[in-house]
Formats: C-alpha cells, sequence, structure tokens
C-alpha cells in the first residue's frame, strides 16, 4: 500500500513539474528554458578578483565572480536565489562576459542580455537589468583591488 502511496505522489510531482515546464515553453524562448533548467557557470567561485552583490527592486540578489588576467575576463560565475529568469539572466550574463576585455565586458547592457536570451516578457526584463548591474560591480570591485587590494576586503 505504502508503494502505491509512493509511486502516485512520484507520478503527481512528476506530472506538476512537466506542466510547469510546459508552461515556460509557451512563456519564454528555448535559451530562457535551458538555461533556467541547466544554468550553466552556477556557484561560487574561490579567489576570485572582483566580486558583485546587487539586489533589484523585487528583493532578488545576485552575485558575480569574476576571474581577471591582465584585465581580461577569464572565467565568471554566479549565484542568486532569483526566479527561472534569473537564473537564466545569471548564466547569460556570465557566459557573455567571459573572455571579453574589462571595457567590452562593461558595454553587456540589458538589452544585449535580453537579444541573447531571445528576449522576455515585459514584467521580467528587470531580471537582466540586475543580471547587467552585478557585473558592473563585480568589475567595480576588480578595479578598486587592483588600485587598492586593501579597498576590496573593506568593502566585502
Ligand atoms: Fe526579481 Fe527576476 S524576478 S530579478
Amino acid at each position: 500500500m505504502a508503494t502505491d502511496d509512493t509511486s502516485d505522489l512520484d507520478k503527481m510531482i512528476e506530472e506538476t513539474q512537466a506542466s510547469i515546464i510546459k508552461d515556460a515553453r509557451d512563456t519564454f524562448s528555448e535559451e530562457v528554458v535551458n538555461r533556467w533548467l541547466n544554468p550553466k557557470n552556477f556557484g561560487k567561485m574561490e579567489d576570485s578578483d572582483g566580486v558583485g552583490r546587487v539586489t533589484g527592486p523585487c528583493g532578488d540578489t545576485m552575485e558575480i565572480f569574476l576571474k581577471v588576467r591582465n584585465d581580461r575576463i577569464t572565467s565568471a560565475m554566479y549565484m542568486t536565489q532569483g526566479c527561472g529568469t534569473t537564473i537564466a539572466a545569471g548564466s547569460m550574463v556570465t557566459d557573455l562576459a567571459t573572455g571579453k576585455d574589462i571595457k567590452d565586458a562593461l558595454k553587456i547592457s540589458q538589452e544585449v542580455i535580453l537579444d541573447a536570451l531571445g528576449g522576455l516578457p515585459d514584467d521580467s526584463k528587470h531580471c537582466a537589468l540586475l543580471a547587467s548591474n552585478t557585473l558592473k560591480d563585480a568589475i567595480k570591485d576588480y578595479l578598486a583591488y587592483k588600485r587598492d587590494p586593501w579597498k576590496r576586503v573593506y568593502r566585502k
């Protein structure tokens, strides 16, 4: 009997997940859904050269960690407790930033992220802005660290 209950519950969970994913596919681009379900670059980076941390007006927070060599971003990772579109935007902005000179990385705007994601509905566009602002904050932290390594210790 307990096995039947468990398999009923498993089936219900599976059906609910499938329905959430179907709704997401109806609403968002394939790029957004793929990055939400398999978030590339998600996680904390130890020994980063710059960290950005921004909380958006919706209350979601994103952190971005950068590894930089000769002013070129060699690796970028992020963390967020935000929704699926925030997860997708963080994944995209870290991919776009990797390999770029910091001057070019500063040009990764909300619009650039939205384009790369294949767009977002109006009420989710701020997730791309949060990602862009967090990247800029991480670059600012890297530049402060470069000028004076102590500054970063005090700031974070
Ligand atoms: Fe708040 Fe996406 S819902 S940043």
